[in-house]
């Protein structure tokens, strides 16, 4: 029975594994976040692995809040990159398959096309820069590393735009939001099912499990604007949500104003099938609202 151990299972991503792990019943998962396994931990990350001899790691932990790693880069380096070089030299040598996960902000969003895995990274941000170095680590001491960027990450567990636009929207009745920011949102679920693809598929030899870079988010294109309206409209929230200047807002950190990323290389290798984000949004909303009821008995 393969052991396949998710670190940062507490997490928007990981809690989306959680909720799909009860579907494969053939498989022994370990789930921790930061109390049961902090990964910055070298020692604890080697003595975990050591004791649990996982087949697979799937890396769901990240340091995410892009403004504060700004002034806080030391922290967002040790849990982005140093956590995962861990992860990394533990398993280095071994037959275990790592997937982890990185994002579309190591790219810096003045391209006009889809960035594929051959682009040249080029973060204006130091979470970016942290991100970027995390790839690095797990590609460089692990043969059996897969990075898969991903954007605009959202669920119904966590913190996330979606959440915050429903809450605002119900609240003021009136949203200010960018325009000029294009990319592509991600289910987080969505995400999940594709890894437990690529994971279930491996092991019963459907396809062969190839390292390296890929990309992962929904199908389509829009900008925050154009995601907030969706999320008032599909939620029924009366809103008005107007579309401003990213210079009107005075962000700490400057986010790429283009971040659409070409997915055919996971699709083609895995057979993946992605859904468009506006499908995945209304089956996600009412989750959030049944989470929102549940909150409130
Ligand atoms: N969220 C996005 O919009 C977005 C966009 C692109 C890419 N991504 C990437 O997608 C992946 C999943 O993101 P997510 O949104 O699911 O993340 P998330 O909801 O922020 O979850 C990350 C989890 O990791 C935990 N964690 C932090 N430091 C840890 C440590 N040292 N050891 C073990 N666990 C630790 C966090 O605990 P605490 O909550 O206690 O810190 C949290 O439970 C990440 O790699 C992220 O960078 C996310």
């Amino acid at each position: 029975m393969a052991t396949i151990l998710i670190t940062g299972g507490n997490g928007q991503l990981g809690s989306e594994l959680k909720k799909i792990s009860g579907q494969f019943s053939g498989y022994n998962f370990i789930f921790t976040d930061i109390a049961e396994l902090d990964i910055s931990d070298p020692t604890a990350s080697n003595n975990f692995i050591a004791a649990n001899k996982p087949e697979w790691i799937i890396n769901c932990a990240a340091y995410n809040a892009v403004d504060k790693a700004e002034t806080d880069f030391e922290n967002a380096l040790k849990i982005n990159a140093g956590a995962v070089k861990n992860i990394a030299v533990a398993i280095s040598g071994t037959a275990t398959r790592f997937i982890h996960i990185s994002t579309d902000y190591v790219f810096d969003g003045n391209n006009h096309r889809p960035y594929n895995e051959e682009n040249q990274p080029s973060p204006s941000t130091r979470y970016g820069q942290s991100k970027l170095q995390g790839e690095k680590e797990a590609l460089e001491h692990h043969q059996g590393s897969m990075v898969i960027r991903t954007s605009w990450l959202y669920s119904s567990f966590g913190s996330n735009f979606v959440k915050t636009i429903i809450a605002k929207a119900i609240e003021t009745g009136k949203l200010n939001v960018v325009f000029d920011q294009v990319g592509t949102p991600t289910y987080a679920a969505d995400l999940a099912e594709t890894i437990m693809t690529i994971v279930s598929g491996t092991i019963k030899n459907k396809f062969p499990f190839v390292p390296g870079l890929y990309h992962y988010s929904n199908e389509g294109v829009c900008s925050w604007y154009d995601f907030a309206k969706a999320i008032t409209d599909i939620a029924g929230i009366e809103c008005r949500v107007n579309p401003v200047l990213s210079a009107e807002f005075n962000s700490i950190a400057k986010r790429p104003f283009y971040s659409v990323m070409d997915k055919s290389k996971i699709k083609e290798r895995y057979n993946v099938e992605i859904p468009h984000w506006s499908d995945s949004l209304k089956k996600c909303i009412p989750l959030i609202f049944n989470t929102i009821n549940h909150e409130r008995i």
